[in-house]
């Protein structure tokens, strides 16, 4: 196969839902029709149990968990495909923020009883903005749930989506017939017990036959005939640009769980989605087809044995072939590196491999060199965008608990925060470090991991912070400017990379600040430049 036939092949995504709307049983169905593994059950759920926030051994099971299936890849249709994990769980929800930075698309899960929740909110924001290509997948049609066209309307308001049915369903719950197939004019019959098993749909390119009557009852037949009608008129037509430039998300209905649906999502997916795109750095656009290696760090996975502190770094490959024991580039401190044992992902397991391409994802053995964001090349020095750091919401001193352990603790907070656990902001005034995190979640896993993995003991001490703000100073020397920091001295900090943070107690502060010192801009996130 040619290196440009391996880009067009491959199909990188990521599936994003609020926990519970069915993320991991549609991983597995996928999974399933590409014959990557055999019986249901395969792909452990990598979610974190609601109530085991204190089980420090769930959390490592979890982590372990986490690891095996934060890729996983898979042949269909003599396809590639990529899936990249994004966990649910909200605490975790930077960690799928940048996982987002190496998806080609996503694909939205929604519970047809629950609609769209919160996280499934923010994650598609954070798509939009980026203009990544979406396709939804309401789930869970085998129960009552809400009426189709009223939960398309929800889709379109609640996430600023314009949205175009591919498939609707025939009944809902107790009444559930089946799918009718827009996109390849096909209906699909529910028979309630075909739970692993694939079921193969019958062609009906033509509603007002009278057989559909037959098969389904007359009523449900009438009532699909208007239905279709009506998405006809009042739905655009599909475009694939418009899908591919993230103006336009087309809809499937199905039943994860009950294998429904699914098949006709994935053909559809593989058909329209997009095979590795370009991607942007500060200096310039990268296309995949370009023959020089290039590609970035989005995650980083500490090992889990806590013997060997060698992480594994998720690289995705952006453009060029990615060879084994080749010298490239790390760019951001300029050594070059080689790599004797890259792996890849599959369903069920990782390997060495000796080449990779663009879309691939590989796992690099690191033993703290790597930050996430980090850019290798060939030799350019490029350096791919990553996701900004947004404002945390939890925020707390972090105090050395033992003394003589102290060169531990940095060690092991500055490697913690590479790996993008949390935030570290240091405070102008006294030196002390903050832990900002997303949730209250990470605190525990900071704590339990500097003990088992470096030998350092910390301690939290509360402190009241609403926000943190990066500082944008319209002039650095204007007498506002230095106004502000002489109020403001004790709620000044630094963060990772040098910028100038302001913790604010209350949205009533920000406000204040931000009317008596209209000059110095305040931003939710670290990149405003
Ligand atoms: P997540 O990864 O998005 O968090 O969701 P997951 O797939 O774990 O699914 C959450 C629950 O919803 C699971 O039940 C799962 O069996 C169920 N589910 C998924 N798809 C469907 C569907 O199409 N129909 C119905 N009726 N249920 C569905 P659970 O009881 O929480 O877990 P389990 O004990 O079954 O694993």
């Amino acid at each position: 196969m040619t290196f440009l036939e391996e880009i067009a092949r491959r199909r990188t995504f990521g599936i994003i839902s609020h926990p519970d709307a069915g993320k991991t049983t549609l991983t597995e169905k996928l999974l399933l029709f590409g014959g990557a593994i055999q019986e249901a059950g395969a792909v452990k759920n990598n979610k974190i149990k609601k109530g085991a926030t204190s089980d420090f051994m769930e959390i490592e099971r979890q982590r372990g968990i986490s690891v095996a299936t934060s890729v996983l890849a898979f042949i269909y249709q003599d396809k590639k495909i990529n899936i990249l994990d994004t966990p649910g769980h909200k605490d975790f929800a930077e960690d799928t923020f940048r996982t987002l930075t190496a998806v080609d698309s996503v694909i939205v899960v929604i519970d047809v009883a629950k609609g769209v929740e919160p996280q499934t909110e923010k994650l598609v924001e954070v798509c939009r903005m980026r203009k990544i290509p979406m396709l939804v997948f309401i789930n869970k049609l085998d129960r009552e749930g809400k009426d189709a066209f009223d939960l398309l309307d929800e889709v379109e308001q609640k996430l600023g989506l314009t949205v175009t049915p591919m498939s609707f369903p025939i009944g809902m719950g107790y009444d559930f017939k089946g799918i009718y197939n827009i996109w390849e004019k096909k209906l699909n019959l529910f028979s309630g017990d075909n739970k692993t098993s694939i079921s193969e749909g019958v062609e009906f390119d033509d509603l007002s036959n009278p057989e559909l009557d037959t098969i389904v009852g007359k009523k449900a037949a009438d009532t699909l005939r208007e239905e279709i009608e009506l998405i006809s008129e009042v739905y655009p037509d599909f475009e694939r640009e418009e899908y591919l430039s993230g103006s336009l998300q087309p809809v499937f209905f199905g039943s994860a769980l009950n294998n429904f649906g699914v098949k006709e999502l994935l053909d559809a997916f593989i058909n329209i989605a997009p095979a590795p795109q370009p991607k942007k750095a500060e200096e310039r656009l990268v296309d995949s087809k370009e023959k020089k290696m290039t590609g970035f760090v989005f995650k980083i996975h500490a090992n889990m044995d806590p013997k060997h502190r060698d992480r594994l770094a998720f690289i995705k490959i952006v453009s060029g072939t990615f060879k084994r024991n080749s010298p490239y580039l790390h760019v951001r401190n300029g050594k070059k590196v080689k790599f004797s044992s890259p792996n890849a992902f599959f369903a069920e397991k990782k390997e060495i491999v000796d080449e990779s391409f663009p879309g691939d994802i590989v796992g690099i053995h690191d033993t703290g060199n790597f930050k996430i964001g980090d850019t290798l090349t060939e030799g350019e020095e490029l350096n791919f965008k990553g996701i900004p750091s947004f404002s945390p919401e939890h925020f707390r001193y972090v105090n050395n608990a033992d003394p003589m352990k102290s060169k531990q603790l940095y060690k092991g907070l500055d490697q913690l925060m590479d790996e993008g656990v949390a935030q570290l902001f240091t405070l102008d005034m006294n030196g002390r470090k903050v832990i900002g995190t997303v949730g209250a979640l990470q605190y525990e896993v900071i704590q339990y991991r500097l003990e088992h993995e470096y030998g350092a003991k910390c301690s939290y001490e509360n402190l009241s912070v609403h926000k943190a703000c990066w500082v944008e100073p319209e002039d650095i020397k204007n007498d506002e400017f230095k106004e502000f920091k002489r109020v403001k001295q004790r709620y000044l900090a630094k963060d990772k990379q040098g910028q100038l943070v302001f913790l604010a107690d209350s949205e009533f502060t920000i406000q204040m600040t931000q009317s008596k010192y209209p000059t110095v801009k305040l931003h939710f996130t670290s990149e405003f430049k």
